[in-house]
Order: structure tokens, then sequence, then C-alpha cells
């Protein structure tokens, strides 16, 4: 029998990256998965994939920074599948452009809050709720932090403390549930490849190819493991969170990094 046979799994960003690598690990380890994010399109080939391979899921358009969305979302998961047994609050931004802070926008700081932080509380707020209420009561959340978030990022501080407000955010609600049966938990990620870093390395290298390749070095060369992670291997750790093997990991933030703050942590 499959880990997740007859769970329900729910993943914001799920339409790229980190969170689609989480929907089909989900999927495959018997799990039917809800992906959420913007992008239609994307969602429906995340779907496709899924279905494809003999799984069950649905994709539910939703932007996390809007209640009425996220509540929706919570809502058609329920009414899909029956209940809400792990959530990956996973979906977020960086600021654009990138810049150093007395540089930034006010418009850019409420976007960055409004999805990174003020998303994953949303999320956890209705999926709280809605693990409370089910019977048997209870469920797992994972939240996406960054190492960005356990100190300062040049040119991305708003990124940088959004991401350490989800580690409060995960802890505290940990403390909160865990005699629900809800655990909470953060995944703290280091360099993964995916289109979030890309993007963010080309606009550091402006545009120009070999300063490309020096940038995707320097982040490599900051890991233990000398390369960037691969989307999978982020997934799997949250998907590790959310299951039984885990059952007594609660308030955590738990970080996948190759090792690059293995130095001063
Ligand atoms: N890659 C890294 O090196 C790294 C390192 C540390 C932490 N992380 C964290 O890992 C998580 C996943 O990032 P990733 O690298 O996989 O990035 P990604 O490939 O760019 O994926 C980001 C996802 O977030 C979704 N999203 C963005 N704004 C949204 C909104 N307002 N509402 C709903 N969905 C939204 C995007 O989908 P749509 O555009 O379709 O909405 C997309 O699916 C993020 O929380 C990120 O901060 C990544």
């Amino acid at each position: 029998m499959s880990r997740f046979q007859d769970k329900v799994a729910l993943v914001t960003g799920g339409t790229s990256g980190i969170g689609r690598a989480a929907a089909l690990a989900f999927a495959r380890d018997g799990a039917k998965v809800v992906v959420a994010a913007r992008r239609a399109e994307r969602g429906r080939e995340v779907v496709g994939e899924i279905e494809k391979r003999g799984g069950k899921a649905l994709f539910v358009r939703t932007d996390v920074s809007r209640a009425d969305e996220v509540e929706r979302l919570v809502a058609e998961t329920v009414k899909a599948f029956g209940r809400l047994d792990f959530a990956f609050n996973n979906a977020a931004r960086v600021e654009e452009p990138l810049a150093p802070t007395a540089d930034l926008t006010e418009e850019d700081f409420d976007q960055t809050v409004g999805v990174n932080l003020k998303g994953v509380w949303l999320g956890m707020k209705y999926e709280i709720r809605r693990m409370l209420a089910q019977q048997p009561q209870g469920g797992v959340i994972v939240n996406s932090s960054s190492c960005n978030g356990l100190g300062g990022c040049q040119h991305a501080s708003f990124y940088a403390a959004t991401k350490a407000g989800v580690i409060a955010l995960s802890k505290s609600a940990a403390l909160e549930y865990a005699k629900s049966g809800i655990r909470v938990n953060a995944l703290v990620a280091g360099p993964i490849r995916t289109p979030m870093l890309q993007a963010a390395m080309e606009r550091a290298a402006g545009g120009d190819r070999e300063a490309l390749k020096k940038v995707e070095a320097r982040y490599a060369g900051m890991t233990a493991r000398g390369r960037m992670g691969e989307p999978e291997e982020a997934a799997e750790v949250a998907l590790w969170l959310c299951s039984d093997a885990a059952s007594y990991v609660t308030g955590h933030s738990m970080i996948v990094d190759g090792g690059i703050t293995a130095f001063w942590r």
C-alpha cells in the first residue's frame, strides 16, 4: 500500500519548481492532490501529468494573497476529495526589481508580504479550520521558508523578511495546534534549481551569458555539496515531514540546503 493512500494533499505554487515536484510526488505516493496557483494552463499541465500516471488531481486557480480565493481553495479541495490531510504552503514571489532596501517600493512590499507571509497565514487559517473540523481530526502543514529567512539577503530584504516570518508563523501554529493533531513545520530550502532561482540569477547577471555562468558557479560553490539542489530534493523533504515517519516532528524548521549554512549554524 502506498504511504499516502486515501490522503488528500494541497500544494500552493504547484505549477512550477518545488511545488510541482511535490504535487507529482504526493500523487506518486497515493495522495489525491490539489494544485493551486494563478496560471491555469500550467496547473492543468501538472494535473494532466498526474492523471497520465494514474493519479487523481485537481487544479484550483488561486491567488494566495486573497482571503476569498484561499477560503474557496480549501472548500473546493474538500468538495472534490472529502477532506484535507496535508497542506504545502509553498507559493512565493521575489521583489522585482532586486534592489537595496532604500530603493524598494511600497507596492513591492505589499505584494511580497501579501504573497509570501499573508498567503501562508491565509493558507493555514482555512486549512487548520478544516483540519480541526474533520473526522478523524488533524493533518500536517509544511510552509516554505528559505535560507534567506535565517539571515539577511542583499537586494531582496522583503523576501528575506517574509521567509523569516514564515518560520515564526509555523512555530507559533505548531505550538497552538499540536494537541489537536496538527503538525506544522517549515521547509528551509537553499539554492534549488527552479524558475525562481533561475530568474534571480539572470537578473544578477544582467543578461550577460558569461556572467550568468559565473553567478551559477558562485551559487553552487557556496554549498558543501558543490551543486544546486533539484526541486525533487526539496519536495521529498516536504513529503517526509507530512509522513508518519515524522510523527514527532512539529515546530521544526528543516534546512535542505546542500550544506550552504553549515558553517554558521
Ligand atoms: N528555488 C530556490 O532556490 C528556493 C530557495 C529557498 C526557498 N524557496 C521557496 O520555495 C518555494 C517554491 O519556489 P520555487 O523555487 O519552486 O519557485 P517557482 O518555480 O517560481 O514557483 C513559485 C510558485 O509560486 C506560485 N505563485 C507565485 N505567486 C503566487 C500567488 N500570488 N498565488 C498563488 N501562487 C503563486 C507560482 O505559480 P503561478 O505563477 O502560476 O501563480 C509558482 O507555482 C517558494 O516559497 C520559495 O520562496 C526556493
